[in-house]
């Protein structure tokens, strides 16, 4: 049987832990940040695949977070994009502004006609753009919400009203390139030629910040890397082959620094490419390897 004193001990210690217990806990919620400021980005960038398996084409819904004002660029498929966008302006998470469109191929503006049906929107484009209310001069600007500036960039060649959209909201940069550029290549020369088609992946776009983000329209990674190996071996090519086998969607995931690395198109100066291609004239290179892509 305990003393009485050994039990006076016993309830002093168990009450001096029980306090230490307290503390630490009324400590802990204090040292606790009671506001953690929320870094929220202020453009938001969903992507929006349309005939997968097929043209493997990107519509892309920009939303300004803190205004929700929101943009849809080439909403070429509307029965893959209404029932995106119905759900996000009937729920009051956007407030859709714009059409944007990058050139006026029938899987870039086809979907205009349909579009317009159900909101009654301007539409940003190139002067061949079905039902375009206003075409951008070069390098001009207008602004989504509070945060976003966009900055058209001509960019002629795959059609000749081709357009960038450089989007930047301060801290993030992204480009959408329709199909001029994509990820690991560039599109078919339809409308232009060499000479335009280097002017605008390496003047205009290779000017553009190496953090860039690339969003183009379409999922065409896979191939280009293909058509990529044979003409280079880089350490960039193979990241980007590794990646684009373990990964079905590759927009927004590289930037205009790695294009300059992992696109071929953009390294008409490289020697290798110079003596496989038997040119050293950018433009000869350019127009080279378009033509060896195309018989590919
Ligand atoms: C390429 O196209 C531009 C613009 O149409 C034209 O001025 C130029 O002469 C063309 N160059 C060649 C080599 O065809
Ligand atoms: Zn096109």
């Amino acid at each position: 049987m305990p003393s009485s004193r050994t039990r006076l001990f016993l309830s002093i210690f168990l009450m001096s832990l029980l306090a230490a217990a307290i503390k630490r806990s009324s400590l802990n919620i204090f040292s606790r940040p009671i506001a953690q400021p929320v870094t929220s980005r202020a453009m938001h960038v969903q992507s929006i695949p349309m005939w997968e398996g097929t043209g493997n084409n990107y519509a892309y819904l920009v939303t300004d977070d803190k205004s929700k004002e929101a943009v849809i660029i080439d909403p070429a498929n509307p029965p893959e994009v209404l029932p995106v966008l119905k759900e996000k302006t009937d729920s009051g998470a956007i407030k859709l502004s714009k059409i944007i469109n990058t050139h006026h191929h029938h899987d870039h503006a086809g979907g205009n006609v349909e579009i317009l049906k159900h909101y009654k929107l301007p539409i940003i484009g190139g002067k061949d753009c079905s039902r375009v209310t206003t075409t951008p001069d070069h390098k001009s600007q207008f602004h989504i919400g509070e945060g976003i500036k966009v900055t058209a960039l001509h960019t002629p060649c795959h059609t000749q009203d081709s357009i960038c959209y450089f989007f930047e909201d301060g801290s993030e940069r992204a480009v959408f390139t329709g199909d001029t550029l994509f990820i690991g290549g560039c599109g078919r020369f339809f409308e232009g030629n060499a000479t335009e088609m280097h002017k605008a992946l390496n003047e205009v776009l290779a000017s553009l910040p190496d953090d860039t983000k690339v969003y183009p329209g379409h999922e065409y990674t896979k191939g280009n890397v293909r058509f990529a190996k044979k003409v280079l071996n880089n350490d960039a090519i193979k990241k980007l082959d590794e990646f684009s086998q373990a990964n079905k969607e590759t927009q927004g995931k590289f930037t205009i620094g790695d294009e300059k690395q992992h696109n071929v198109f953009m390294r008409v100066n490289d020697p290798n490419i110079q003596q496989l291609v038997g040119q050293t004239q950018p433009v000869e290179v350019m127009r080279t390897l378009r033509e060896m892509k195309d018989r590919s």
